[in-house]
């Protein structure tokens, strides 16, 4: 592999509990390639949220990042930024999808107002500045720019949900975190929304770390998987490997469990 823009080394967090402490992370270590998609799998509570929040340096207590653990992201050692950095890293460097992004969208607020708070906020554009950029990003989510003046309530679902990878793409971040980015949306739309992710990362070079129960999708749409089992990282591989070949006892009961997968429809 090239050199990882991503770089993820004996990745521990224990949730701090009153009586005893739960280990969620289990000394994981992953890489991701520039332009790569990784995906995480595993049974629900497994620990992979814990993970997403923890690379976007997003983690609250109780959570605690053991001292063994270190997360390299373009060079930058994640674990160490302070405050002041740390705010600028949370969009240019890596920015954050996940299940409820849609509903993140300031309901009185325009979505060009909401473009400009984080081009201005950012990149220090003037307002004319930001909306030639929301309306170029816009376009790359297949919403009509003049909607810019529109508000959240006035777009659907999927359209919102659009409209926030569109906000974290503005500001061309290295690595896209999306936690169930589309969990919440219907089949059809889901597979619309990746399939433009996806021509989007072909465009720009961003890395993606992609988090859903829908196996299938997971299959289609990354690079390399990482199978998770009670905080432990217990098998990564390419793809399509991992799904044919797959070498760990829960992986192959993770794909039994899809038995639409084992019907040859996607590979
Ligand atoms: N704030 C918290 N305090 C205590 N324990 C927590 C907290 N957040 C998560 N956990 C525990 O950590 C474990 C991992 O949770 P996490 O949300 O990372 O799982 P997950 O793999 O994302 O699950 P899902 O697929 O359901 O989203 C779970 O057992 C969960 O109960
Ligand atoms: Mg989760």
């Amino acid at each position: 592999m090239t050199q990882p823009l991503l770089s993820v080394k004996n990745l521990t967090i224990d949730y701090i509990g009153e009586e005893k402490d739960f280990r969620a992370v289990d000394n994981v270590s992953f890489d991701v390639a520039p332009g790569e998609v990784f995906g995480l799998a595993g049974e629900s509570g497994c620990g992979k949220s814990t993970i997403a929040f923890a690379i976007s340096r997003l983690h609250k207590p109780p959570a605690l990042i053991r001292k063994e653990s270190r997360i390299m992201l373009a060079g930058r050692d994640v674990l160490d930024l302070d405050p002041k950095t740390l705010a600028a890293f949370r969009w240019r460097e890596v920015a954050m999808v996940f299940q409820s992004a849609m509903n993140s969208l300031n309901p009185v607020l325009r979505i060009e107002d909401q473009f400009y708070d984080v081009l201005h906020t950012h990149k220090g554009m003037t307002k004319a500045q930001a909306r030639e950029r929301t309306a170029e990003m816009l376009r790359l989510v297949d919403i009509a720019p003049d909607r810019m003046r529109n508000y959240p309530h006035q777009f659907s679902g999927g359209m919102r949900q659009r409209i926030v990878i569109a906000i974290c793409m503005a500001l061309d971040p290295k690595l896209v975190v999306m936690d169930e980015p589309t969990t919440a949306l219907d089949v059809v739309v889901q597979r619309e929304i990746l399939q433009r992710i996806n021509e989007l990362r072909k465009q720009f070079g961003f890395s993606v770390l992609f988090i859903t129960h829908d196996l299938g999708l997971m299959v289609q749409f990354c690079d390399r998987i990482g199978i998770m089992l009670q905080g432990k990282l217990v098998e990564q591989n390419d793809a399509e490997a991992i799904y044919k070949t797959p070498q760990h006892e829960y992986t192959r009961k993770l794909w039994a469990s899809f038995p639409s997968l084992h019907g040859g429809v996607l590979l």
